[in-house]
């Protein structure tokens, strides 16, 4: 777990998982360029790490943008010549709404975020790494990758969709030294779940996590630094046998099923 003279680029890394990922590589000392549309957010990210010693670079880009990723791409290279680890992690959680209702247009904003997002960072960092032969790629999946939310059928779709990206990049990379795993987080303390519970009752958002929590054996969410601890140890070299994997950190929600929330239902 020793990332000294690595070099990690986290997309989405001005908050939430992201960020926690780029303080964590940093704090084990990996060099750390921190891409999130947000500018503001990932300049604060990078200026953390440089005030406790670290050295970070933030560049602003929407990875649903091909010009933008491969520029993201060029300024790591530039900073700091190579790309050892990639947290493909941008994402964005859509409105909350049963199939038959859903908006056609956020349908495609949710699927270009999530899906193309997350092509568009491998295609263009993988052949990096395939020249270095040698890189350990996580693309953030979710549990919604796995099993269903109902009410969030473009995220559910965006995020099985992450899966099969990972399960094909990673057997077309391995033999030259590059793996591709995927991180499946349940719910995790961000403003994204905010949000879907703010969705999910206007009145009392509070009731959805109480609720929810009642399902998860551990009987709590996942934090954003138990997310990026098992980004950094896929990334390294302990798990140098693991890709094309899919690592759940959910409390063991998906292991027991069975139960939904009564929001999730409404
Ligand atoms: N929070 C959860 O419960 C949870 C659970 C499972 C999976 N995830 C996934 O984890 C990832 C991170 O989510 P989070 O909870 O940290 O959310 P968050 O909203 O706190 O952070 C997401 C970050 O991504 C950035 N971003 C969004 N769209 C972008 C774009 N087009 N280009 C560049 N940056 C963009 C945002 O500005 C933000 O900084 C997402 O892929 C999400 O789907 C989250």
């Amino acid at each position: 777990m020793d990332f000294k003279g690595k070099v990690a680029l986290i997309t989405g890394g001005g908050n939430g998982i992201g960020k926690a990922a780029a303080m964590n590589f940093a704090g084990r000392g990996a060099k750390v360029v921190v891409v999130d549309r947000d500018g503001a957010a990932a300049e604060a990210v990078a200026g953390a790490i440089r005030q406790q010693g670290g050295d970070a670079k933030a560049t602003m880009a929407d990875v649903t943008r091909s010009a933008e990723v491969q520029a993201y791409v060029k300024a790591a290279l530039d900073a700091y010549g190579r790309i050892d680890c990639f947290f493909n992690n941008a994402g964005i959680e859509g409105k909350v709404a049963h199939t038959a209702d859903y908006d056609e247009a956020m349908f495609d904003q949710v699927l270009g975020v999530n899906v193309k997002g997350v092509f568009l960072g491998l295609r263009h960092v993988l052949p990096v790494m395939l020249k270095q032969k040698s890189g350990a790629v996580v693309n953030t999946a979710s549990v919604a990758g796995l099993v269903a939310t109902p009410g969030m059928p473009a995220y559910v779709a965006s995020k099985h969709a992450v899966i099969g990206l990972t399960k094909t990049a990673s057997g077309e990379v391995a033999p030259m030294g590059v793996r591709v795993n995927a991180v499946c987080p349940g719910p995790v303390e961000t403003r994204m779940v905010q949000d879907i519970a703010k969705q999910l009752r206007p009145n009392d958002p509070a009731s959805v996590a109480a609720a929810y929590r009642t399902v998860i054996p551990t009987g709590r969410y996942t934090t954003p630094q138990e997310i990026a601890d098992v980004v950094l140890f896929l990334c390294s070299d302990l798990a140098a046998n693991i890709t094309g994997a899919q690592w759940v950190v959910d409390g063991g929600r998906t292991a027991v099923g069975g139960a939904m929330t009564q929001a999730m239902r409404d």
